[in-house]
């Protein structure tokens, strides 16, 4: 068997694979999101850990099996998060995750200092608020006393890796999200680092994805109930662990991944970049591999907004049911017209990355009229999340990408009314694979790769990814959505100003 474990924004998904793909077993454990100031997100570590633990030990109890019998585990995890760590190994502060948007300022300080080109010819990207180097900046300037006794500086999942095996190591597709990685030659860049004035010696050993980066120690076989000197693969930043676990790993395929964040992922042979910056270009958990992507910050996240507010009736009837109240969602959203009835939805509840990069955008529901109800604010803000997604797509087809047909990922995908409002506003196929556990299924097959069960990525996923459901557009629907993203585009344009 091999073990994925996705330390996700709202909890950790664990799974166990047979060496064919399919699935034994799944646990999950959530966690709070701090948001002490507005603006700010911020998780505990040590929260992560317990809920690792909590799923690995379910796991092994549900799946019957003997801790001996996983071969291998991969990890993955939320990418751009700030764990610090002193020299005892004990957290510093609370991390400071992907989500935040606090750090403006240092964003243009970089700028100032540096130079926007400068950066981007180093790192292949821009500085945004999201990337962990700001982060780190940001405690150097506000928190000096937490920064002097800085040891360590780990991501999320890398974190887990520590307390799984004593190692400090990450790997290249989520080191590529920090601004420190030189994504060109796929280890830390010496030069940013001294443009920073940030320590080497505080950044982990980089590996290529599939690579055993360490083994279970004793103290942490005790803790989790997993057997001593299991080895434990680089793994994956979450979306380039995802395209892995949907196959995304040869250029053409592409993938739109809604989670807690939205995210149009595509493999390319060399570094492909915006010469705005507007899409990342980091390395992919492909050895000699890289991917551009595009990120909506709130997707699945407007969503859950949405069903936190808003949906009392849907939740007390969903567990009256013993359904999903996102399932009682689509059903809902399924009932109100192609278009919304003009009802548009700008999905920028935590500012937003692609196509605007703005850490201070709005949301919005524009166009509101006495007839709309309920269900027209639910599919607006589904098709307002694929408008933001078909953004990124046109990014990349200016990029003469090749872009035939879409897999849909991640929570949102699960939904089959959602999935048709894609193939419908992007006007391509969308198809999606049989597992839809995407990072803890990429990360599990990267390991499988690093212990030698498969050969290779490519050869991992031709074995274990299977392919299934593909939605048509359907023609009628594509022009009212034609028209609806041509407002829809305006909007932020229409809007910026009241949003700042
Ligand atoms: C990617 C990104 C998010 C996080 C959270 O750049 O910020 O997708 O990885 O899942």
């Amino acid at each position: 068997f091999l073990l994925g474990i996705d330390v996700g924004t709202s909890g950790v998904k664990t799974c166990l694979f047979r060496m064919d793909g399919s699935l034994q077993a799944a646990a999950s454990a959530d966690y709070p999101l701090l948001q002490p100031k507005p603006g700010w997100a911020e998780q505990h570590p040590e929260d992560w850990w317990r809920a690792v633990k909590h799923t690995i030990q379910d796991i092994i109890r549900k799946a019957g099996i003997r801790p001996a019998d996983i071969a291998g585990i991969g990890l993955s995890g939320q990418m751009h998060g700030l764990v610090l760590l002193d020299r005892s190994g004990n957290v510093l502060r609370p991390a400071i995750i992907w989500c935040d948007q606090r750090t403006q300022a240092e964003v243009e300080w970089m700028e100032e200092k540096i130079g926007r080109d400068a950066i981007i010819r180093m790192t292949a990207n821009p500085p945004l608020p999201n990337f962990t180097a700001t982060k780190l900046l940001w405690v150097r300037e506000h928190e000096p006393q937490v920064y002097e006794n800085i040891a360590k500086v780990l991501l999320p999942k890398d974190y887990i890796r520590y307390k799984l095996t004593g190692e400090w190591a990450t790997e290249v597709s989520d080191a590529s999200g920090t601004l420190l990685l030189d994504v060109a030659h796929r280890q830390w860049s010496r030069d940013m680092l001294r443009h920073l004035d940030i320590r080497p010696e505080w950044l982990p050993a980089v590996y290529e994805s599939h690579e055993v980066s360490g083994r279970v120690s004793a103290g942490a076989a005790r803790e989790t109930g997993l057997a001593q000197g299991t080895p434990v693969a680089g793994g994956g930043g979450d979306q380039a662990a995802g395209a892995v676990g949907n196959g995304i790993v040869r250029m053409g395929i592409v993938s739109g991944a809604i989670g807690t964040s939205g995210v149009v992922f595509a493999c390319t042979d060399k570094i492909v970049t915006d010469p705005k910056g507007r899409l990342h270009s980091f390395c992919h958990a492909v050895p000699g591999k890289w991917h551009v992507m595009g990120v909506t910050q709130a997707a699945g996240g407007s969503l859950q907004w949405f069903r936190n507010q808003f949906g009392d009736v849907e939740r007390s009837a969903a567990s009256f049911l013993q359904k999903d109240p996102y399932e009682l969602f689509s059903e809902e959203a399924e009932h109100a017209p192609v278009g919304s009835e003009g009802l548009l939805f700008l999905p920028y509840l935590m500012g937003e990355r692609t196509p605007h990069l703005d850490p201070f955008a709005k949301g919005a529901f524009v166009g509101i009229t006495a007839r709309h109800a309920k269900n027209h604010f639910i599919r607006a803000v589904m098709e307002g999340v694929a408008y933001s997604l078909l953004d990124s797509i046109e990014l990349m087809k200016a990029l003469d990408m090749d872009i035939s047909h879409i897999r849909a990922s991640g929570g949102g995908a699960r939904s089959r009314v959602w999935r048709q409002i894609m193939a419908d506003i992007f006007n391509r196929e969308v198809d999606t694979v049989e597992a839809n556990e995407g990072p803890a299924f990429g990360a599990a097959l990267l390991a499988g790769v690093g212990i030698g069960v498969y050969g290779s990525v490519e050869e991992a996923c031709e074995a274990a990814v299977r392919t299934a459901d593909r939605l048509l557009p359907v023609a009628a629907h594509v022009p009212v959505y034609q028209k609806y993203y041509a407002v829809y585009r305006r909007l932020y344009g229409d809007l910026r100003e009241s949003m700042h």
